[in-house]
């Protein structure tokens, strides 16, 4: 098994993650700042695919236009002395004090037009810069308070929002998707579009809905108790995963960002399976915190272990795929026969009615015993090497 990364596996971290100075709310930055370029040649040696930034990531709030044109200068020149590519861009709108009550939902009109004039700024680097896939997370739009929000007025807001920059996208003729990232608190006490399942709700309701999927990350759906390889495959089936956020997270807690697998990795393994049998071709994306304990070593060390981890479970997972016995107990669960309609070809429901307490075919299904548990720890063995 070859756990060395290479550009073909299309990993790609965020600035802010490795580059986190570690200050939390109790405490200091333990670690000094990370210049672009050198993020960029530390990525590419690791085997990485890839960069993605916020706007003030990269170039700091505020900076002017000299300012701001050197730093992507800087950026440009080491993707090209390196081959390391920039596929996703996303912007800062929940830093800045004016952003203390949102920015495309805030109740203050004039911060939801500045938050749109920052976000149409960026859409256009990130298009230059080559990316595909601009990122929305809207960590400030929300609330603390029932009394303070009009929900409904926000969601149609943040619709307005998110047509404007579609529409914005179609004028300029750029080639982008936009990729929302649910999460259900933490900045605020309660974060509009919670969950995988309510950011797909909101994109039916868009004008350019077709422009836009979801940016699932693995913590946040584990924050609010769901099953994170479950979500993504609705987004899949809805054909709506146009990036992912990979991390760690430990049960209903404050946002872990810990590496991936490093929280439940039984659903890692499963989430890495989908993946990698699913057909999904987009970045493999990681939004991590190296822990406030490490040194720089020990960031570039926690960087390399988000690849191995992945590289890993997809080793680990296409073994429990071709195992015979796995095999003959996914049969026997009768995982694959899920795929075949209930209908036959040609019948309606005339073919269906008759006397509810005839159990028909399905008199035997009763006494039935699916064997979920074994296939389960089958799937145990091979993740953790037994097999
Ligand atoms: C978080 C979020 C962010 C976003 C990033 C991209 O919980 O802090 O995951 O890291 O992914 O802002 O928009
Ligand atoms: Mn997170
Ligand atoms: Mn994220």
């Amino acid at each position: 098994m070859s756990l060395e990364p290479t550009p073909a596996d299309r990993f790609s971290f965020g600035l802010w993650t490795v580059g986190w100075r570690a200050a939390d709310p109790f405490g200091e930055p333990t670690r000094p700042a990370l210049d672009v370029v050198e993020a960029v040649h530390r990525l590419a040696e690791r085997g990485a695919w890839g960069l993605t930034f916020h706007d003030d990531d990269l170039v700091g709030f505020g900076a002017d236009a000299a300012t701001r044109d050197r730093q992507v200068a800087r950026l440009r020149d080491a993707c090209a002395e390196t081959g390391l590519t920039v596929p996703m861009v996303t912007t800062n709108l929940f830093s800045h004090p004016v952003f203390k009550d949102g920015g495309f939902t805030s109740n203050d009109r004039a911060v939801r037009r500045f938050a749109l004039r920052k976000v149409l700024a960026n859409i256009e680097l990130a298009a230059s810069l080559g990316a595909r896939t601009f990122v929305m997370w809207g960590g400030r739009e929300g609330a603390e308070y029932d009394s303070a929000k009009d929900v409904r007025a926000a969601l149609d807001r943040y619709r307005e929002a998110v047509d404007t920059c579609c529409v914005f996208v179609r004028e300029r003729g750029l080639d982008l998707r936009f990729a929302l990232e649910p999460k259900p608190n933490e900045p605020r006490g309660d974060i509009l579009l919670p969950t995988v399942g309510h950011a797909l709700a909101f994109i039916a309701e868009l004008e350019y809905g077709d422009m836009v999927g979801v940016n699932p990350e693995v913590g946040h759906e584990q924050m609010a108790g769901l099953n994170m390889a479950h979500g993504v495959a609705q987004a899949l089936w809805a054909g709506k995963l146009f990036h992912i956020d990979l991390n760690g997270q430990r049960g209903i807690k404050y946002d872990q960002d810990l590496v991936f697998g490093h929280g439940d990795l039984l659903n890692a393994f499963a989430l890495v399976d989908l993946l990698e049998t699913a057909g999904y071709d987009g970045p493999r994306h990681f939004d991590y915190k190296p822990s406030r304990t490490e040194d720089m070593g020990g960031v570039w060390d926690s960087a390399s272990a988000n690849m191995r981890t992945y590289l890993v479970l997809r080793e680990r997972a296409a073994a429990f795929r071709a195992d015979p016995e796995v095999v003959a107990a996914r049969a026997a669960a009768g995982v694959d026969d899920l795929a075949t309609p209930t209908l036959g070809s040609g019948e309606t429901w005339q073919d269906l009615v008759g006397d509810p307490a005839d159990l028909g075919e399905a008199a035997a299904a009763a006494d039935r015993g699916y064997g979920f548990v074994r296939l389960h720890q089958l799937a145990l063995e091979h993740l953790t090497g037994a097999r």
